[in-house]
């Protein structure tokens, strides 16, 4: 019977459909050694964003044929080591695209009314209505960096909310979603009110948020991050907050998860939540 390990948290439902025809063993929380030990006799892997498939663990596991990630992003998977080793590795892009645009839709409201610096301030005893006036979001530029299945359903929501929605993707012919202004990547920094960035983590979007772009950003500019925390230079990010150059950040995930520190963590224009974008109940599920 085909052995299949699951290496992070998941639904219930997966190892029970999976468990229909396989064996399944759930191990969550193993380090990269415990990994190596676990996968010797696995022919199926099931992971998160937690567990990393790395060159060690793919060589430790002769028998395995597949990787499923549940989820989009594929970057903690060595998908060159996995493909030289005949290892298919397989996603589940769009079953937690809708939960993700949500949570930066809420990030981007968290950011324009001051949502988490304000419930801070009251409840350390302050009534501080002025230093918190907000910003409407209906008539300002939102600029949509990747609009895969995530940034098109943000896209989506904004346009409902009334904002202007400027893009860019490489990838996406340029008439392809109604109501986006398609621009250049540097544009689209350059002229959103609110900037939020919705691609993969590869060596051609590593820092994509540095300084030279924020430089390119409005005055008061705000970011949201929900995609991988290394499109951003966060010493560059901090520093830009620090200056008043950024108006606000919102981030969702990090270089290291969980991470240790960060420049970021300390200012107050810094709304920051545990990688839950895609944490709902439906996308756990469809995913
Ligand atoms: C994704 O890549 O789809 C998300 O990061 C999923 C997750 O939270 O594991």
């Amino acid at each position: 019977m085909t052995r299949l390990l699951i290496a992070d948290a998941v639904a219930p439902i997966c190892s029970e459909i999976l468990g229909r025809t396989c064996e399944v063993v759930t191990r969550t929380g193993l380090s990269e050694e415990e990994l190596i030990e676990a996968v010797g006799d696995i022919d199926a892997l099931v992971v998160r964003s937690s567990a990393r498939v790395t060159e060690r663990v793919l060589a430790a596991a002769p028998k395995l044929q597949v990787v499923g990630r549940a989820g989009a992003g594929v970057d903690t998977i060595d998908i060159a080591a996995a493909t030289r080793q005949g290892v298919v590795v397989m996603n589940t892009p769009g079953g937690n695209s809708v939960s993700t645009a949500e949570h930066t839709i809420a990030l981007l409201f968290a950011l324009a009314r001051n949502v988490v610096s304000s419930n801070r301030s009251l409840r350390s005893g302050r009534w501080d209505r002025k230093k918190f006036v907000g910003t409407e979001l209906r008539n300002k530029v939102l600029g949509v960096i990747g609009l895969g299945k995530v940034g098109a359903e943000v896209a989506r929501i904004a346009r409902g909310l009334g904002m202007a929605v400027i893009g860019y993707d490489p990838y996406l012919p340029q008439d392809a979603l109604a109501g986006v202004k398609r621009l250049e990547l540097d544009e689209v920094f350059a002229q959103g009110d609110f900037v939020t960035l919705h691609t993969p983590l590869s060596a051609a979007t590593e820092n994509l948020v540095d300084e030279r772009r924020i430089a390119l950003m409005k005055t008061g500019a705000r970011l949201i991050n929900c995609a991988r925390g290394g499109l951003l230079d966060e010493a560059a990010v901090a520093a830009a907050l620090e200056s008043g150059k950024l108006g606000g950040v919102a981030v969702d995930v990090y270089r290291q998860e969980p991470p240790e520190t960060s420049p970021m963590f300390d200012l107050d224009q810094v709304v920051s939540t545990p990688h839950l974008g895609a944490s709902t109940r439906e996308a756990q599920v469809q995913v």
